[in-house]
């Protein structure tokens, strides 16, 4: 294997806890060393040992991939016409879901396949390494059991969503649908998922409530699926606390919490996991994530890219929305954006560099500190690292 020494590393995010300064765990003028796709030797350029190449990244940032733990990217359609409507006052509601179940069951597998690696391929061109992609859109077992099949051939974190929303053929009779979640269509779909989420949604009349949402999730953990609920989006809710209660490892959304939701977050393994290109998309007021680390939650943040509330799959702007709108540190942000998110996938081999990581996890910034991520909002300083060609400096 040949092994390839990175210098020229002006600052190193690993996100452990025993390196150097801060939460991140950050090392000045850093160097690398990979050997085949690990990472072999993490230290002071000073003190690198020798390999057999080289590459200089020219005084740039190294850092964790970013794990977007949050997407919903299994879906064809525009829904553009909705988010103009919702800029001048048209609330967001859950019911242009059906729209994109209609434009989604409209394509093939390949053209459907295409659409998503296009995303994945958008996604790594700004730094994301992991990506978690949920089925949603399809709302019958055949159509859910592809959404996941696809989306399986992309990422291991696959999640089954057949409880989206309640499909108008359904409406007349909820508790059929809620049924088919927890049975036939789960059976079906959880060999291709790793986890199951439902929308806990008292506020749309389209999503789920708490019983039919605890029936599901119930459901799916007796067939060995770990569970992510979106809960606490469009108003206060049960989401926050049925989560911690089934031992969900995220709930996400948490725009509006209670005290007593902060409360029972900050004494559980449930991380939050905040979205904020969804509030920046449907104008709707910002999670506090200030209130939620004081309290001592884990927080994550996510895109939630999907064609409704949010089409951006940007974890630097999710970074510059959580430093400029949620009062979160540009450290913090990054903290929650990487470590964070990969607690909430209940994963350690990403999110964090240490040796034994795989350089496919690693991201370059064309920036000398994470700190740009916020204070170049909009800017494509992020990438998923390469080693590809021997000068990284271009
Ligand atoms: O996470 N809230 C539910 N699901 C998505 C939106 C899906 C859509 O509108 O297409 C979300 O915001
Ligand atoms: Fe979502």
């Amino acid at each position: 294997m040949t092994s390839t020494l990175v210098t020229g590393i002006a600052e190193l995010v690993t996100n452990d806890p025993a390196r150097e300064h801060g939460l991140l765990g950050t090392l000045d003028d850093a160097a690398l060393v990979l050997d085949g796709d690990r990472v072999a030797w993490i230290g002071p350029a000073a003190d690198a040992p020798d390999a057999d190449d080289r590459a200089d990244v020219g005084g740039r940032a190294v850092m964790p991939g970013f794990v977007d733990s949050h997407s919903h990217l299994v879906f064809a359609g525009d829904r553009s016409a909705e988010f103009a409507a919702r800029m001048t006052g048209t609330p967001y509601d859950g019911g242009g879901i059906a729209v994109t179940r209609e434009a989604t069951q409209a394509v093939s597998d390949d053209q459907l396949r295409a659409l998503v690696a296009a995303r994945v391929q958008e996604m790594a061109a700004l730094g994301t390494t992991t990506v978690e992609i949920k089925s949603g859109y399809g709302l019958t077992v055949d159509e859910e059991v592809r959404a996941l099949r696809i989306a399986g051939e992309f990422t291991s974190e696959t999640t089954y969503l057949g409880a989206h929303v309640v499909p108008p053929e359904h409406r007349g009779d909820r508790a059929a649908y809620v049924e088919l979640c927890g049975g036939a269509m789960l059976e079906a779909c959880a060999p291709h998922a790793r986890w199951i989420d439902v929308f806990c949604e008292p506020h749309s009349e389209f999503a789920f409530r708490e019983d039919e949402a605890r029936q599901i999730l119930t459901a799916g953990k007796e067939h060995g699926l770990l569970l992510r609920l979106h809960g606490n989006q469009l108003g206060h809710g049960p989401g926050a606390q049925l989560a911690v209660e089934l031992g969900a490892a995220s709930v996400d959304h948490c725009t509006y919490l209670s005290d007593a939701d902060i409360d029972a977050l900050a004494g559980s393994d449930t991380v939050a996991t905040l979205l904020p290109g969804v509030e920046f998309s449907t104008r709707s007021p910002y999670p506090d994530a200030r209130r939620l680390i004081d309290a001592g939650v884990a927080v994550a943040l996510a895109s939630d890219c999907n064609p409704g509330t949010c089409y951006s799959s940007s974890m630097p702007l999710m970074v510059a929305l959580a430093v400029r709108e949620m009062g979160m540190t540009p450290e913090e942000a990054v903290h929650a954006a990487t470590a964070g998110s990969a607690r909430s996938l209940r994963r350690d081999d990403v999110g964090a560099i240490r040796v034994g990581t795989s350089a496919d996890h690693l991201a370059l910034l064309n920036a000398p500190t994470y700190r740009h991520l916020a204070y170049r909002p909009g800017m494509p300083i992020a990438t998923k690292f390469h080693t590809e060609g021997s000068d990284l400096t271009h």
